[in-house]
Protein backbone atom coordinates (compact mmCIF):
# COMPACT_ATOMS: atom_id res chain seq x y z
CA UNK A 1 0.00 0.00 0.00
CA UNK A 2 1.27 3.41 -0.91
CA UNK A 3 1.56 5.71 2.06
CA UNK A 4 1.56 9.63 1.74
CA UNK A 5 5.36 9.91 2.56
CA UNK A 6 5.96 7.52 -1.02
CA UNK A 7 3.67 9.83 -3.43
CA UNK A 8 5.93 12.88 -1.62
CA UNK A 9 8.92 10.67 -2.34
CA UNK A 10 7.62 10.43 -6.30
CA UNK A 11 6.77 13.78 -6.35
CA UNK A 12 10.83 14.97 -5.37
CA UNK A 13 11.62 12.15 -8.29
CA UNK A 14 9.52 13.47 -10.66
CA UNK A 15 10.68 17.21 -9.91
CA UNK A 16 14.35 16.12 -10.78
CA UNK A 17 13.34 14.63 -13.73
CA UNK A 18 11.30 17.76 -15.11
CA UNK A 19 14.40 20.05 -13.88
CA UNK A 20 17.27 17.48 -15.75
CA UNK A 21 14.97 17.67 -18.82
CA UNK A 22 16.88 19.64 -21.88
CA UNK A 23 14.46 19.54 -24.41
CA UNK A 24 10.65 18.76 -25.07
CA UNK A 25 11.04 14.99 -25.71
CA UNK A 26 12.72 14.22 -22.21
CA UNK A 27 9.93 16.52 -20.56
CA UNK A 28 7.19 14.58 -22.75
CA UNK A 29 8.27 11.54 -21.41
CA UNK A 30 8.47 12.50 -17.46
CA UNK A 31 4.90 13.69 -17.99
CA UNK A 32 4.47 10.04 -19.28
CA UNK A 33 5.74 8.52 -16.71
CA UNK A 34 3.62 10.20 -13.58
CA UNK A 35 1.01 11.42 -15.48
CA UNK A 36 0.43 8.98 -18.56
CA UNK A 37 -1.95 6.67 -18.50
CA UNK A 38 -0.27 3.94 -16.88
CA UNK A 39 1.60 6.83 -15.23
CA UNK A 40 3.04 6.53 -11.54
CA UNK A 41 0.53 8.92 -10.07
CA UNK A 42 -2.13 7.46 -12.50
CA UNK A 43 -1.89 4.71 -11.06
CA UNK A 44 -1.65 5.36 -7.48
CA UNK A 45 -5.49 7.50 -7.96
CA UNK A 46 -6.47 4.42 -9.66
CA UNK A 47 -6.15 2.63 -6.84
CA UNK A 48 -7.89 4.49 -4.30
CA UNK A 49 -11.22 2.59 -4.48
CA UNK A 50 -9.62 -0.67 -2.50
CA UNK A 51 -9.04 1.93 0.24
CA UNK A 52 -10.60 2.46 3.85
CA UNK A 53 -12.79 6.44 3.25
CA UNK A 54 -9.94 7.73 5.71
CA UNK A 55 -6.68 6.54 4.08
CA UNK A 56 -8.85 7.30 0.83
CA UNK A 57 -8.98 11.00 1.61
CA UNK A 58 -5.08 11.36 2.59
CA UNK A 59 -3.83 9.84 -0.38
CA UNK A 60 -6.37 10.86 -2.74
CA UNK A 61 -5.81 14.47 -1.56
CA UNK A 62 -1.92 14.04 -1.18
CA UNK A 63 -1.56 12.60 -4.70
CA UNK A 64 -4.14 15.08 -6.62
CA UNK A 65 -2.23 17.73 -5.05
CA UNK A 66 0.96 16.57 -6.50
CA UNK A 67 -0.53 15.99 -9.72
CA UNK A 68 -1.34 19.42 -10.00
CA UNK A 69 1.97 20.57 -9.00
CA UNK A 70 3.82 18.18 -11.19
CA UNK A 71 1.25 19.63 -14.27
CA UNK A 72 2.27 23.15 -13.43
CA UNK A 73 6.23 21.96 -13.28
CA UNK A 74 5.57 20.60 -16.07
CA UNK A 75 4.23 23.27 -18.05
CA UNK A 76 7.03 26.16 -16.70
CA UNK A 77 9.43 23.70 -17.81
CA UNK A 78 7.78 23.76 -21.14
CA UNK A 79 7.71 27.33 -21.57
CA UNK A 80 11.37 27.77 -20.79
CA UNK A 81 12.85 25.12 -22.72
CA UNK A 82 10.54 26.36 -25.66
CA UNK A 83 12.33 29.94 -25.11
CA UNK A 84 15.61 28.26 -24.68
CA UNK A 85 15.22 26.30 -28.42
CA UNK A 86 13.85 30.16 -29.78
CA UNK A 87 17.30 31.48 -28.36
CA UNK A 88 19.47 29.20 -29.90
CA UNK A 89 18.15 28.54 -33.65
CA UNK A 90 18.19 32.42 -33.72
CA UNK A 91 21.40 32.33 -32.71
CA UNK A 92 22.43 29.45 -35.12
CA UNK A 93 20.86 31.59 -37.85
CA UNK A 94 22.02 35.63 -37.00
CA UNK A 95 24.53 36.60 -39.53
CA UNK A 96 28.28 36.54 -39.05
CA UNK A 97 29.47 39.85 -40.20
CA UNK A 98 32.87 39.24 -39.98
CA UNK A 99 32.96 36.19 -42.66
CA UNK A 100 34.48 37.50 -45.56
CA UNK A 101 31.42 37.79 -48.53
CA UNK A 102 30.56 35.55 -51.24
CA UNK A 103 32.29 36.50 -54.61
CA UNK A 104 30.00 36.39 -57.29
CA UNK A 105 31.10 35.59 -60.73
CA UNK A 106 29.40 36.76 -63.60
CA UNK A 107 29.44 35.23 -67.39
CA UNK A 108 30.20 37.66 -69.97
CA UNK A 109 30.28 37.49 -73.60
CA UNK A 110 32.98 35.43 -75.52
CA UNK A 111 35.38 37.52 -77.55
CA UNK A 112 34.08 35.93 -80.98
CA UNK A 113 30.85 36.82 -79.84
CA UNK A 114 31.76 40.09 -79.18
CA UNK A 115 33.99 40.81 -81.96
CA UNK A 116 31.16 39.68 -84.00
CA UNK A 117 28.91 42.42 -82.07
CA UNK A 118 31.71 45.22 -82.62
CA UNK A 119 31.69 44.73 -86.03
CA UNK A 120 27.66 44.47 -86.57
CA UNK A 121 27.19 47.48 -84.21
CA UNK A 122 29.52 49.71 -86.93
CA UNK A 123 27.26 48.34 -89.80
CA UNK A 124 24.49 49.03 -88.05
CA UNK A 125 25.28 53.06 -86.87
CA UNK A 126 25.99 52.98 -91.23
CA UNK A 127 22.20 51.81 -91.80
CA UNK A 128 22.63 48.04 -92.47
CA UNK A 129 19.99 45.36 -90.77
CA UNK A 130 21.22 41.91 -89.39
CA UNK A 131 20.34 38.85 -91.43
CA UNK A 132 21.07 35.22 -90.46
CA UNK A 133 20.59 32.06 -92.48
CA UNK A 134 20.77 28.47 -91.99
CA UNK A 135 23.63 26.72 -91.29
CA UNK A 136 22.77 23.63 -92.86
CA UNK A 137 22.74 24.82 -96.50
CA UNK A 138 21.35 23.66 -99.37
CA UNK A 139 24.55 23.33 -102.01
CA UNK A 140 22.18 25.55 -103.99
CA UNK A 141 22.05 28.71 -101.91
CA UNK A 142 25.62 27.55 -100.83
CA UNK A 143 27.08 27.81 -104.28
CA UNK A 144 24.92 27.50 -107.92
CA UNK A 145 23.01 30.32 -106.71
CA UNK A 146 26.24 32.26 -106.06
CA UNK A 147 27.46 31.39 -109.79
CA UNK A 148 29.99 28.74 -108.53
CA UNK A 149 30.29 26.40 -111.38
CA UNK A 150 29.95 22.57 -110.14
CA UNK A 151 34.07 22.11 -111.04
CA UNK A 152 34.75 24.77 -108.73
CA UNK A 153 37.60 23.67 -105.99
CA UNK A 154 35.46 24.69 -103.00
CA UNK A 155 32.96 22.58 -103.79
CA UNK A 156 35.36 19.27 -103.69
CA UNK A 157 35.23 16.62 -100.88
CA UNK A 158 37.93 18.11 -99.37
CA UNK A 159 36.44 21.44 -98.42
CA UNK A 160 32.77 20.62 -97.74
CA UNK A 161 30.79 18.60 -95.44
CA UNK A 162 28.28 17.01 -97.02
CA UNK A 163 25.52 15.89 -94.94
CA UNK A 164 23.04 14.52 -97.86
CA UNK A 165 23.28 13.67 -101.31
CA UNK A 166 20.89 14.81 -103.83
CA UNK A 167 17.40 12.28 -104.55
CA UNK A 168 17.05 12.01 -100.54
CA UNK A 169 15.60 15.13 -99.67
CA UNK A 170 12.53 16.80 -100.85
CA UNK A 171 14.12 19.69 -102.96
CA UNK A 172 16.46 17.26 -104.25
CA UNK A 173 19.65 18.86 -104.22
CA UNK A 174 23.00 18.46 -102.05
CA UNK A 175 22.41 19.72 -98.37
CA UNK A 176 25.78 20.80 -97.09
CA UNK A 177 27.51 22.63 -93.58
CA UNK A 178 27.63 26.49 -95.23
CA UNK A 179 31.18 27.14 -96.45
CA UNK A 180 30.81 30.82 -95.90
CA UNK A 181 28.18 33.08 -94.88
CA UNK A 182 27.45 34.24 -98.13
CA UNK A 183 24.30 32.11 -98.70
CA UNK A 184 22.34 34.59 -96.59
CA UNK A 185 23.50 37.37 -99.78
CA UNK A 186 20.56 34.92 -101.56
CA UNK A 187 18.21 34.47 -98.95
CA UNK A 188 17.83 37.84 -98.68
CA UNK A 189 17.94 39.24 -101.94
CA UNK A 190 15.13 36.29 -102.54
CA UNK A 191 12.85 37.43 -99.90
CA UNK A 192 12.86 41.20 -100.73
CA UNK A 193 13.33 43.64 -103.37
CA UNK A 194 16.15 46.24 -103.35
CA UNK A 195 17.15 48.09 -101.92
CA UNK A 196 19.44 45.73 -99.70
CA UNK A 197 21.62 46.43 -96.60
CA UNK A 198 22.43 43.94 -94.70
CA UNK A 199 25.10 42.50 -92.34
CA UNK A 200 24.59 38.34 -91.50
CA UNK A 201 27.44 37.56 -89.12
CA UNK A 202 27.47 33.52 -88.61
CA UNK A 203 29.13 30.42 -88.48
CA UNK A 204 30.84 28.54 -91.47
CA UNK A 205 32.46 25.38 -91.98
CA UNK A 206 35.15 23.42 -94.39
CA UNK A 207 37.17 20.07 -93.75
CA UNK A 208 40.35 22.06 -92.87
CA UNK A 209 42.61 19.92 -90.03
CA UNK A 210 42.81 22.14 -87.49
CA UNK A 211 46.27 24.15 -86.67
CA UNK A 212 47.17 27.40 -85.76
CA UNK A 213 44.88 29.15 -88.09
CA UNK A 214 42.60 26.91 -89.34
CA UNK A 215 39.33 25.55 -87.69
CA UNK A 216 36.79 23.35 -88.97
CA UNK A 217 33.87 25.51 -87.49
CA UNK A 218 34.84 29.15 -87.52
CA UNK A 219 32.95 32.36 -88.09
CA UNK A 220 32.73 35.41 -91.37
CA UNK A 221 30.26 38.87 -91.00
CA UNK A 222 28.78 38.61 -95.11
CA UNK A 223 28.21 42.42 -95.92
CA UNK A 224 25.82 42.99 -98.68
CA UNK A 225 24.80 46.32 -100.27
CA UNK A 226 22.04 46.16 -103.44
CA UNK A 227 20.65 49.44 -104.36
CA UNK A 228 20.28 51.81 -107.85
CA UNK A 229 23.53 53.16 -108.77
CA UNK A 230 26.19 51.60 -106.19
CA UNK A 231 29.56 51.84 -107.26
CA UNK A 232 32.91 50.03 -106.35
CA UNK A 233 33.84 53.73 -105.02
CA UNK A 234 31.02 53.10 -102.51
CA UNK A 235 32.37 49.60 -101.44
CA UNK A 236 35.81 51.21 -101.02
CA UNK A 237 34.14 53.97 -99.37
CA UNK A 238 32.14 51.46 -96.68
CA UNK A 239 35.15 49.24 -96.05
CA UNK A 240 37.18 52.63 -95.65
CA UNK A 241 34.70 53.66 -92.58
CA UNK A 242 34.27 50.14 -91.49
CA UNK A 243 38.21 50.34 -90.50
CA UNK A 244 38.41 53.68 -89.30
CA UNK A 245 36.26 52.33 -86.80
CA UNK A 246 37.11 49.01 -85.87
CA UNK A 247 40.74 49.14 -86.13
CA UNK A 248 40.65 53.08 -85.03
CA UNK A 249 42.08 53.94 -81.86
CA UNK A 250 39.77 52.18 -78.79
CA UNK A 251 41.25 49.30 -77.22
CA UNK A 252 45.10 49.18 -75.78
CA UNK A 253 46.85 47.88 -78.44
CA UNK A 254 44.91 50.96 -80.77
CA UNK A 255 46.56 53.28 -78.89
CA UNK A 256 49.83 51.89 -80.04
CA UNK A 257 48.83 53.04 -83.48
CA UNK A 258 47.79 56.48 -82.24
CA UNK A 259 50.99 56.69 -80.80
CA UNK A 260 53.02 55.68 -83.86
CA UNK A 261 51.06 58.09 -86.49
CA UNK A 262 51.79 61.17 -83.44
CA UNK A 263 55.42 60.23 -83.63
CA UNK A 264 55.56 60.30 -86.99
CA UNK A 265 57.03 56.44 -87.62
CA UNK A 266 53.51 55.61 -88.49
CA UNK A 267 52.47 56.29 -92.25
CA UNK A 268 49.55 58.57 -92.65
CA UNK A 269 46.85 57.92 -95.29
CA UNK A 270 43.79 55.33 -96.24
CA UNK A 271 42.68 52.95 -93.53
CA UNK A 272 42.70 50.02 -96.83
CA UNK A 273 44.26 48.62 -99.20
CA UNK A 274 42.64 46.51 -102.48
CA UNK A 275 44.12 43.67 -104.46
CA UNK A 276 42.98 42.60 -107.59
CA UNK A 277 40.98 38.51 -106.61
CA UNK A 278 38.52 36.42 -107.84
CA UNK A 279 35.22 35.29 -106.41
CA UNK A 280 32.48 33.43 -108.59
CA UNK A 281 29.81 35.64 -107.26
CA UNK A 282 31.42 39.25 -107.23
CA UNK A 283 33.14 41.14 -110.36
CA UNK A 284 35.66 42.58 -109.97
CA UNK A 285 37.19 41.04 -106.60
CA UNK A 286 39.36 41.92 -104.42
CA UNK A 287 41.03 41.10 -101.47
CA UNK A 288 41.22 43.85 -99.17
CA UNK A 289 43.83 44.94 -96.36
CA UNK A 290 44.12 47.12 -93.25
CA UNK A 291 46.26 49.41 -92.10
CA UNK A 292 47.89 47.50 -89.37
CA UNK A 293 46.79 48.94 -86.16
CA UNK A 294 49.74 47.92 -84.08
CA UNK A 295 52.30 49.79 -86.53
CA UNK A 296 50.28 52.19 -88.29
CA UNK A 297 51.49 50.36 -91.43
CA UNK A 298 55.53 50.77 -91.12
CA UNK A 299 55.60 46.59 -90.75
CA UNK A 300 56.23 44.61 -87.65
CA UNK A 301 55.95 41.72 -85.52
CA UNK A 302 52.09 41.10 -85.59
CA UNK A 303 51.91 42.70 -89.53
CA UNK A 304 55.23 41.51 -91.87
CA UNK A 305 54.45 44.29 -94.41
CA UNK A 306 52.46 46.60 -92.19
CA UNK A 307 48.82 45.48 -93.60
CA UNK A 308 46.80 42.80 -92.80
CA UNK A 309 44.42 40.86 -94.47
CA UNK A 310 41.10 40.23 -93.39
CA UNK A 311 38.23 40.45 -96.04
CA UNK A 312 37.40 39.27 -99.36
CA UNK A 313 34.83 41.80 -101.52
CA UNK A 314 33.41 42.90 -104.98
CA UNK A 315 30.98 43.71 -107.08
CA UNK A 316 27.71 41.43 -106.62
CA UNK A 317 28.10 39.39 -110.09
CA UNK A 318 25.07 40.06 -112.67
CA UNK A 319 24.57 36.35 -112.48
CA UNK A 320 23.66 36.65 -109.17
CA UNK A 321 21.35 39.61 -109.59
CA UNK A 322 19.71 37.73 -112.19
CA UNK A 323 19.47 34.43 -110.44
CA UNK A 324 17.37 36.28 -107.30
CA UNK A 325 15.20 38.06 -110.00
CA UNK A 326 16.82 41.60 -109.72
CA UNK A 327 17.46 43.30 -112.93
CA UNK A 328 21.42 44.15 -113.13
CA UNK A 329 20.07 46.83 -115.66
CA UNK A 330 18.59 48.71 -113.19
CA UNK A 331 20.55 47.71 -109.71
CA UNK A 332 23.99 47.23 -108.71
CA UNK A 333 25.87 46.33 -105.68
CA UNK A 334 28.60 44.90 -103.87
CA UNK A 335 29.47 42.11 -101.18
CA UNK A 336 32.37 41.61 -98.66
CA UNK A 337 33.17 38.53 -96.28
CA UNK A 338 35.47 38.87 -93.04
CA UNK A 339 36.76 36.05 -90.81
CA UNK A 340 35.92 37.19 -87.33
CA UNK A 341 38.46 34.63 -85.90
CA UNK A 342 41.48 36.39 -87.87
CA UNK A 343 40.33 39.87 -86.50
CA UNK A 344 39.78 38.63 -82.86
CA UNK A 345 43.60 37.09 -83.20
CA UNK A 346 45.17 40.25 -84.86
CA UNK A 347 43.39 42.66 -82.55
CA UNK A 348 43.78 40.72 -79.63
CA UNK A 349 47.34 38.92 -79.71
CA UNK A 350 45.29 35.35 -80.09
CA UNK A 351 48.20 33.14 -81.08
CA UNK A 352 46.30 30.23 -82.32
CA UNK A 353 42.37 29.99 -83.73
CA UNK A 354 41.88 26.79 -81.48
CA UNK A 355 41.86 28.20 -78.20
CA UNK A 356 38.76 30.36 -79.02
CA UNK A 357 36.87 26.82 -78.98
CA UNK A 358 38.66 24.66 -76.63
CA UNK A 359 36.68 26.19 -73.79
CA UNK A 360 39.53 26.63 -70.86
CA UNK A 361 37.80 29.59 -68.84
CA UNK A 362 41.63 30.60 -68.24
CA UNK A 363 41.47 31.47 -72.06
CA UNK A 364 37.54 32.60 -71.99
CA UNK A 365 38.45 35.63 -68.82
CA UNK A 366 40.84 37.11 -70.55
CA UNK A 367 38.72 39.33 -72.50
N1 LIG B 1 32.51 34.20 -99.18
C1 LIG B 1 33.88 34.56 -99.43
C2 LIG B 1 34.79 33.62 -98.62
O1 LIG B 1 34.34 32.94 -97.76
C3 LIG B 1 34.14 36.00 -99.01
C4 LIG B 1 33.40 36.98 -99.84
C5 LIG B 1 32.15 37.42 -99.47
C6 LIG B 1 33.96 37.48 -101.02
C7 LIG B 1 31.47 38.35 -100.24
C8 LIG B 1 33.28 38.42 -101.79
C9 LIG B 1 32.04 38.82 -101.37
O2 LIG B 1 35.98 33.57 -98.87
Amino acid sequence: MVTRADIENMYEKAKTAVVKATNLQQLDQVRVEYLGKKGKITSVLKTLGQLTPEERKEIGQAANKIRQNLESDITDRQEELSREEVAKRLAAESVDISLPGRERVYGHRHLISQVIKEITDIFIGLGYKVAEGPEVELDYYNFKALNTPADHPARSLQDTFYIRKAGVHPADDDIVLRTHTSPVQIRVMKSQEPPVYIIAPGRAFRRDVPDPTHSPMFHQVEGLAVDKGITFGDLKGTLEEFSRQMFGRKSQVRVVAREAFEAGIAEDGPQIRLRPHFFPFTEPSAEVDVRCFACGGVGCRICGSGWLEILGAGMVDPNVLIEVGYNPEEVSGFAFGMGVERIAMLLYGVPDIRMFFENDTRFAEQF
